[in-house]
Order: C-alpha cells, then structure tokens, then sequence
C-alpha cells in the first residue's frame, strides 16, 4: 500500500443498491420489467420512442427519492483526501456519487440527467421530462433522447480509461456483476498491466477469479473500511 500512486475504480448497479435504486439483475430487477431490447438498444428506441422516454423519464424521477450511501460517500472522501491519482469510474447513469461528493466522476454509460439531442448531437444537462419531446437547448429541434449508453452503442471515454487502467497500482470495482463488456474486461487489461486488483461486491461476480482479492458484503460497510484503510496506510 505504501506505493500507491494510481487507483481506478469501476462501480456498478450494487453500490447503488443501498439507496434503494434496483440492480439490473437482482429479482424484481429493471429488466425484469421490461426487455432490454425494448428499452435500452437503440432499435427499441425506434420502434416505440414512447415507451423508451417514459422509461428513462420514470427513472430520472425516482432519483429525486433516494439518497447516496455510505459507499457513494467514502468514495468522495477518497477522492478529495487521497495524494496520488484517483479515476472514478462507474457504469451508473444515476447521480449518487456527485450527491454523495464526488466532484469528477466518468460515466462511461451516461447520465439519466443528460440529453442526447439526435439532430445536433450536442450533449446538454437535463432534468426534466422528455416524454412530451421538448426542444433541444441548442438547436431548438424536438429530437432529444436519453443520454445513455444502450447495447450496440460505444461506451463513453475508453480511450482515457484504458490509458489510466494501464497505468495503474490498483483497480478496484464495485457492485458490478461482471457480466456486462467492456466494463467487465477492465481486471484482466489492469493485471496484465501490472495492477492489483481487489472486488468489493455482495457475492462473488462472474469475474471473481480475475482479482487477487474477494471481499463479500454490502458496499455500504464494504467501501468505507477499504477507504479508511487506504488513506490510513
Ligand atoms: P448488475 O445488476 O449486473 O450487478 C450488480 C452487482 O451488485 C451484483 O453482482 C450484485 O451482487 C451486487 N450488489 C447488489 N447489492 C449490493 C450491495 N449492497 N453492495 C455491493 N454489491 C451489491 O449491475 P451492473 O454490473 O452495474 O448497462 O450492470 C452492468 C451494466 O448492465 C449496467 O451499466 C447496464 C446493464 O445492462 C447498460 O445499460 C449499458
């Protein structure tokens, strides 16, 4: 620990868990409901638009009800109290690390509190429902949609995450089940890059044979006793 210098963590749906925000493949979980190829491939999208903004309007109203945790939370002061360079990365599209403190985070998947206007491209903060097609801040077109990574599209700044990946002492990920590419090969580019890699997660993922190290348990007691230990080395 004494040499650390680089960390990036990657998070998932699990270190939101706690807040009361579903994982994606936990019973009663997001896709349950719906089918991913309806609401989260662009194919869905055009088939019925309708269906895709009330989802994605839906989602970003339930984030005004939950709160960041303890995790969200410990991340944040990691952030702020640790000496070398730290790259927050999550697949999240909700806000709970920026509530929860965190002033630079990656979101490699999107932000539910973003648009994506499909006429002029440009990406604008967004809180607001966009089921009723509002304007595009920018170019005034009624083409907004959720900017949000879905499949078959290209996650969002892999080129700076694999350049910090490969340059770092530690990766750690958070409440992510593994089972969702690119984000889910960051362990093996981070070892093979000389990285120790540690998952903190409610039970095994279906990478945890990549990390040097396991620990099991909720991300809430999980993340602020890793933190702890590492600003207290
Ligand atoms: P998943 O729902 O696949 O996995 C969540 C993981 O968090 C599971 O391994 C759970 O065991 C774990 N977990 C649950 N509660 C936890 C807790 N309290 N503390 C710690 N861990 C906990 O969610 P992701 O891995 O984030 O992509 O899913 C990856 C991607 O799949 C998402 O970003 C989304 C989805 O398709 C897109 O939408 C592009």
């Amino acid at each position: 620990m004494a040499q650390l210098e680089r960390i990036v963590i990657l998070t998932g749906a699990g270190i939101s868990a706690e807040s009361g925000i579903d994982t994606f493949r936990s019973a009663g979980g997001l896709w349950e409901q719906h089918k991913v190829e309806d609401v989260a491939t662009p194919e869905g999208f055009m088939r019925d638009p309708d269906l895709v903004l009330g989802f994605y309007d839906m989602r970003r109203e339930a984030l005004a009800k939950v709160d960041p945790n303890p995790a969200h939370r410990a991340l944040a002061r990691l952030e702020s109290e640790f000496d070398g360079e730290l790259l927050l990365v999550t697949q999240n599209v909700d806000d709970l690390h920026e509530r929860g403190g965190a002033k630079s985070v990656l979101h490699m998947h999107g932000e539910l509190k973003s648009a994506l206007c499909t006429a002029c491209e440009v990406r604008s903060p967004w809180d607001a429902p966009m089921g009723d097609r509002p304007p595009c801040p920018v170019c005034q077109a009624p083409s907004l949609r959720p900017d949000v990574v879905w499949f078959g599209e290209m996650p969002y700044q892999m080129e700076r995450i694999y350049a910090s990946l490969t340059r770092a002492d530690l990766f750690v990920s958070i409440g992510t089940s593994g089972a969702v590419y690119p984000a889910a090969g960051f362990v093996q580019e981070a070892r093979m890059a000389g990285a120790r890699t540690l998952e903190l997660n409610l039970e095994p993922s279906e990478g945890t044979h990549f990390f040097h190290e396991a620990r099991h348990g909720p991300a809430g007691e999980l993340v602020p006793a890793w933190v702890e230990e590492v600003l207290g080395s």
